[in-house]
């Protein structure tokens, strides 16, 4: 696509600031360059040559099309079946069996935030779904949300590459994926079982919005917040997640996790509990 205009450091500097005060997005200095392209061809998407105008859409019409697409222009959103695995051997073999409650189908809220394309989130039901028993013990629902559009509507699709599906035990991949052409297809009864919401996890009003949860998965996410959005990202967390709720990260998002909300656990591998009550 050839851009309609040639954004400078100072005008690509103005929307991530524009970008951070508004959806919390938060765009390292020395990472910016890396979108600029991207973010130019937004501007030929929408036939606009000219950065005031531009701005002036984003700012004072609250243009939702255009935030969207800068949004989605400056997201990262790689992520793969299976991906830290051991957080759902602990998930299915050490928390849900603690969380039984005898002669009765425990309800359970999971929440995975961010969600992406859905790998994320279709790998816990996989793994619930080959853990023995579990689903004759529990009633689960699973939320993912994801603030990118594109890879709501991609996890919806359940369409996937080789190089997606590579690290998924085999079994689960012949049994829940249809192969069609080069790629594979997620099973489409269990995608209509998950809830897929566009959603940003700083939106005000978010537990009126998708209410609380036993189990949190925020993997990947939080490494690319700064100091502060971090900070307001496990206040968010603390607040959906229900008494002794337990919280999974990344291992490259637990830096700065604050101790006064989470305690670690006995299981290791950044799995985290809710405090009842702060010191
Ligand atoms: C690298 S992916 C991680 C996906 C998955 N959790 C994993 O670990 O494989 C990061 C995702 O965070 C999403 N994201 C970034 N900021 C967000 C926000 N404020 N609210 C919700 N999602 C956000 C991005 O759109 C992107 O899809």
């Amino acid at each position: 696509m050839d851009s309609k205009i040639e954004l400078s450091l100072h005008e690509l500097h103005k929307l991530a600031d524009f970008l951070h005060k508004n959806t919390g997005i938060f765009m390292e200095e020395q990472k910016r360059l890396r979108f600029k392209r991207k973010i130019e061809d937004i501007f030929t998407k929408h036939d606009i040559d000219n950065f005031n105008h531009f701005y002036h859409q984003l700012r004072f019409v609250h243009n939702e099309e255009l935030l969207q697409d800068l949004i989605n222009a400056v997201t990262v959103n790689e992520t793969y079946f299976w991906r830290e695995h051991e957080q759902f051997r602990i998930l299915t073999k050490e928390i849900l069996p603690q969380m039984v409650t005898p002669h009765s189908l425990r309800h359970i809220r999971i929440l995975v935030a961010p969600c992406s394309s859905g790998e994320e989130i279709y790998s816990i039901m996989l793994s619930i779904l080959d853990a023995e028993d579990l689903l004759e013990k529990f009633n689960i629902e699973i939320v993912g949300i994801d603030i990118d559009s594109n890879m709501i509507q991609k996890a919806k699709k359940g369409l996937y590459t080789q190089r997606s599906v590579e690290k998924l035990p085999l079994h689960l991949l012949h049994r829940y994926f249809k192969k069609i052409g080069e790629f594979y297809q997620f099973d489409q009864e269990l995608i209509n079982m998950v809830q897929l919401k566009k959603l940003n996890i700083f939106e005000d009003g978010i537990v009126k919005k998708i209410g609380t949860f036993d189990i949190i998965f925020s993997r990947n996410m939080l490494i690319y917040f700064n100091k502060e959005n971090k900070q307001h990202a496990f206040e968010t967390f603390y607040i959906l997640l229900k008494n002794n709720g337990y919280l999974f990260l990344g291992h490259a998002d637990v830096n700065g996790l604050d101790k006064r909300l989470f305690q670690t656990t006995p299981y290791r591998f950044q799995v985290f509990q809710k405090k009842f009550a702060i010191a």
